[in-house]
């Protein structure tokens, strides 16, 4: 932000050494920790320890020697027009920018920044990210609405950061599963089709429970029932053959009712705000991953058993030579030649690197998962696949229900969808009674906003090791640390600059703000927390953490309705005052716009 001003310090610090014979030494800068006042601050005992070692001492100890030199540069400096005052304390020099100055500057920069205020340099490489990969034949259920709000959050955060990002999914499309639900559905429903694409998607999850219960054996079971039941799972196997075999029937079948989840999917990937670049799935990596395992078996890292009735495995302690257990060992084919999950996730790795030429690759998957993927990386290790490195797990907490753990084969598991429409319910409710002049057409987009908001927040306000507990009225709360607090603090700052607007003002007469008067507090506050902003977004997309953005956005929120309360803007004393909070406003609005919009939040204009 004072680029120039520490340039301009750093050349009258060279001209100082010159003159006194002191080694040309590398200058490290440091913010000053913000306590109501901006600065920046510089360390000279390199320097000083620099000028012993060339024999160059003027007879007193580093230490001393540093305090000295931050003294006569003090005053060698002298005054300069943007910094209000100068210290020199123990060997450093602290420079403390004039607050007004600060205050415009920063202003300044946000309003021409606009929508990339934040943004990073590009860093000229390529990350890709993997979320948003249910099994299909289910329905989308609040587990996998984590999973995907985190995804997409950290893909945003990740891209606004600088890096060229790929957003990739890889629905789960084959397996065992899959394959209970298209057998039960062939059995007992063929031709029949529900109208609606959510509808469609929770009727196949109710043909996945009804057939996992006709498929589990019963305590005292009749032998009618034994038999009816082992009929069912010879049917259901079979099934399973003739899709590997590639038969039409079946494939049609599959790829029929396949198509009514990815539907859902994609209908709830477009609420959720959520463009995915790129489709992988289970079933297309199927083939390739079975060449992989057999240049494992020939370069002898797989062991091929199954001549003696066993299955081709990896021991992947002992082949990198790890005397404690660690990965274990792992089945990539079984007798029958049938692939795994893990098989095929060798084969998707390739793919990512080799056909998308990503130099990272990031997989948001449940923390139940984190062994499955070690296992990944380790064999891709032992094949000599060097992106192994580049491989990274974004391991979460599992959503359960105060009831216990959520179950796709039981039935027990609470739909996405129907969160979001309770929420939207929840939304409209209150328009009706706090705000009943909001025009009909209006409302249902603030709905959806607002109810997606708190939903999203409540996902995303929580470190991603942690479990949640889903509480349908947490989950949707308004009040408090919530994704609506923070939209209010945007429609409040909307409101008062329509009313400027509606007096006549123009946006174009806030762009180059003066700050004449002293800044109160409450503005302080707020325009250090809209300065923290950019290096947060590095920090949270280093970290993978869109948790640092969350609790950012709450902090910069409060700032603003703080100030909101106690600061008065359209009533501001002067007219220079007025239009000086204004820029505030207008800036403190871009803020919280740009990092509610890493979180997948939208903000409504009114609420
Ligand atoms: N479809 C899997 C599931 O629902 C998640 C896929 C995770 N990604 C991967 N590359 N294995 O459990």
């Amino acid at each position: 932000m004072f680029d120039v001003e520490q340039k301009a310090i750093q050349a009258r610090i060279s001209a100082f050494c010159q003159q006194n014979d002191i080694p040309e030494t590398e200058l490290k800068w440091s913010p000053i920790p913000f306590s109501g006042e901006w600065g920046i601050s510089v360390s000279f005992f390199q320097m000083a320890s620099n000028e012993a070692k060339a024999g160059k001492s003027k007879g007193l100890p580093v230490p001393q020697r540093a305090s000295q030199m931050a003294e006569q540069v003090k005053d060698y400096i002298g005054a300069i027009p943007t910094i209000s005052h100068i210290e020199a304390v123990k060997g450093y020099l602290n420079l403390y920018f004039s607050t007004p100055e600060f205050a415009a500057r920063v202003i300044g920069t946000v309003l021409d920044g606009g929508s990339r205020f934040g943004a990073g340099a590009s860093k000229g490489e390529r990350v890709m990210v993997e979320y948003a990969q249910p099994n299909t034949h289910h329905s989308f259920h609040i587990g996998h609405a984590r999973n995907t709000i985190l995804g997409e959050s950290l893909a945003r955060i990740v891209e606004f950061a600088g890096f060229e990002t790929l957003r990739a999914s890889y629905p789960g499309d084959i397996g065992l599963g899959v394959i209970t639900v298209v057998w039960a559905y062939n059995k007992f429903y063929k031709g029949q089709e529900p109208a609606g694409v959510h509808e469609r998607g929770q009727w196949l999850a109710n043909i996945y429970v009804e057939a996992t219960r006709l498929l589990e054996k019963k305590d005292n079971e009749s032998p009618a029932e034994t038999a009816l039941r082992e009929g069912y799972e010879a049917e259901r196997r079979e099934m399973y053959q003739r899709w590997d075999a590639g038969d039409p029937e079946v494939r049609q079948l599959w790829l029929t009712t396949r198509e009514w989840s990815l539907e859902e999917l994609r209908d709830i990937l477009g609420m959720l705000g959520a463009k995915i670049d790129v489709w992988f799935f289970e079933s297309e990596v199927d083939e390739p991953s079975k060449a992989i395992v057999q240049e494992l078996i020939d370069r002898d890292i797989a062991t091929d058993e199954r001549a003696s009735g066993g299955a081709v495995i990896v021991k992947i302690d002992e082949k990198l030579g790890l005397t404690k257990e660690k990965y274990r060992t792992n089945v990539l084919l079984r007798s029958d030649g049938t692939t795994l999950y893990l098989t095929k996730d060798l084969a998707l790795a390739r793919e990512k690197f080799e056909v998308y030429h990503i130099d990272r690759s990031i997989y948001v998957v449940d923390v139940r998962q984190s062994l499955h993927l070690q296992q990944t990386f380790a064999i891709l290790k032992l094949w000599g696949f060097k992106q192994s490195e580049k491989c990274y797990h974004l391991a979460y907490g599992y959503v359960s229900l105060p009831e216990g753990a959520m179950s796709a084969r039981r039935g027990r598991v609470v739909l996405f969808k129907e969160v979001y429409d309770e929420a939207k319910n929840r939304v409209l409710a209150v328009i009706e009674e706090k705000n009943p002049g909001m025009p009909a057409e209006e409302r249902a987009g603030v709905a959806h906003k607002v109810g997606l908001g708190a939903l999203t927040y409540s996902m995303l306000c929580v470190d991603n090791n942690k479990d949640i507990v889903f509480e349908l009225d947490d989950a949707l709360s308004f009040d408090g640390r919530t994704g609506p607090y923070i939209q209010n603090a945007y429609v409040r700052a909307n409101s008062i600059l329509k009313k400027y607007r509606n007096e006549g003002g123009s946006d174009a007469e806030l762009a180059n703000p003066l700050f004449a008067h002293t800044l109160s507090m409450h503005e302080i506050e707020l325009i250090e927390q809209i300065t923290r902003f950019p290096a947060l977004v590095q920090q949270a997309a280093n970290e993978y953490r869109p948790m640092v953005i969350a609790m950012y956005a709450y902090d910069l929120a409060n700032a603003f309705h703080s100030f909101y309360h106690a600061v008065p803007v359209l009533q501001a004393e002067s007219e220079a005052m007025k239009k000086a909070r204004l820029s505030l406003v207008l800036a403190a609005k871009q803020v919280v716009a740009n990092a509610l919009d890493l979180l997948g939040i939208t903000a409504p204009e009114v609420m």
